[in-house]
């Protein structure tokens, strides 16, 4: 058998009990939130690639002010507060999509955002457009220079939108001992945290349990101009890498029991 088929075979025994057991969830769900959105505002929901949900995270589309709006709802865990937290904290300084509104109550959290028509960056978009990496730099230069750690840099959770490009997924973002705010922080004691930490940053963190953002920039970047390394990414590209190692920063919990 070929990889690609193993990879397919591999893919549909993760994603399709998720993706029903989403949908049994998404009507229940929609109905109820339906009615308590509305009085916030929310019109037209819809529910937002099924196929996502994760750990008690829903997302949905609405409309709110006649603006198209994305909800992500936390129903769960109760992390989505760092979001808020991130946004309130970095929105002068960087460049995020608006936090609308942020809705929390005793059984969820949801946050309320722009919603963007744009599409996730793919590694083509780094090797062929020096700005995409200059943009990564630079984002994640205010982050660092903030004390916050982002903790999950990786394609999907930049969104590019014309020569514009977001950062966003703070919802399990920690700061450093200098950071003025504070982030709920996953415990390694709890099971289920535990568990999302071993999968946050996926294969772009240093180790298990450490994170460090210049790094996985380093490797997402690497990865990217590897396919096509005469793309015009690659000189800016060799120009940045020669500064990253000043910018260590390092959030680590393996020698920490929390
Ligand atoms: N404001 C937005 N507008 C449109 N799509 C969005 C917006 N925010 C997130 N998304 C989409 O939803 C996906 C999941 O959002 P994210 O916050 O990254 O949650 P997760 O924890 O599941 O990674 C993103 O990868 C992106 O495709
Ligand atoms: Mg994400």
């Amino acid at each position: 058998m070929n990889g690609q088929l193993l990879r397919g075979i591999d893919y549909a025994i993760k994603v399709i009990p998720r993706l029903m057991k989403n949908y049994l969830l998404v009507i229940p769900n929609w109905i109820l939130l339906k009615k308590s959105l509305k009085s916030h505002g929310v019109l037209k929901l819809k529910p937002f690639n099924i196929g996502l949900w994760h750990h008690g995270f829903f997302y949905f589309t609405g409309e709110l002010n006649k603006k198209a709006v994305f909800l992500k709802i936390d129903k769960k865990l109760h992390f989505l507060q760092n979001e808020y937290v991130a946004h309130e904290f970095l929105r002068e300084k960087v460049k995020l999509i608006p936090l609308v509104k942020f809705i929390i109550n005793k059984s969820s959290q949801i946050a309320i955002f722009d919603f963007i028509a744009g599409e996730s960056i793919t590694e083509r978009d780094i090797a062929n457009n020096a700005w995409v990496s200059e943009e990564i730099y630079r984002i994640l230069m205010v982050l660092n220079t903030n004390g916050v750690f982002h903790r999950d840099i990786k394609l999907e959770n930049f969104i590019k939108r014309g020569e514009t490009l977001y950062l966003i997924d703070f919802t399990f973002s920690v700061g450093s001992d200098s950071c003025p705010v504070s982030f709920k922080e996953l415990k390694t004691g709890v099971e289920v945290e535990r568990k999302i930490l071993k999968h946050l940053g996926e294969e772009n963190k240093p180790s298990e349990l450490v994170w460090n953002d210049f790094h996985s920039m380093s490797l997402l970047v690497d990865r990217a101009l590897l396919s096509s390394s005469k793309g015009k990414g690659a000189k800016q590209w060799n120009i940045f890498k020669t500064h990253l190692s000043d910018r260590n920063m390092t959030y680590s919990l393996t020698k920490t029991s929390k």
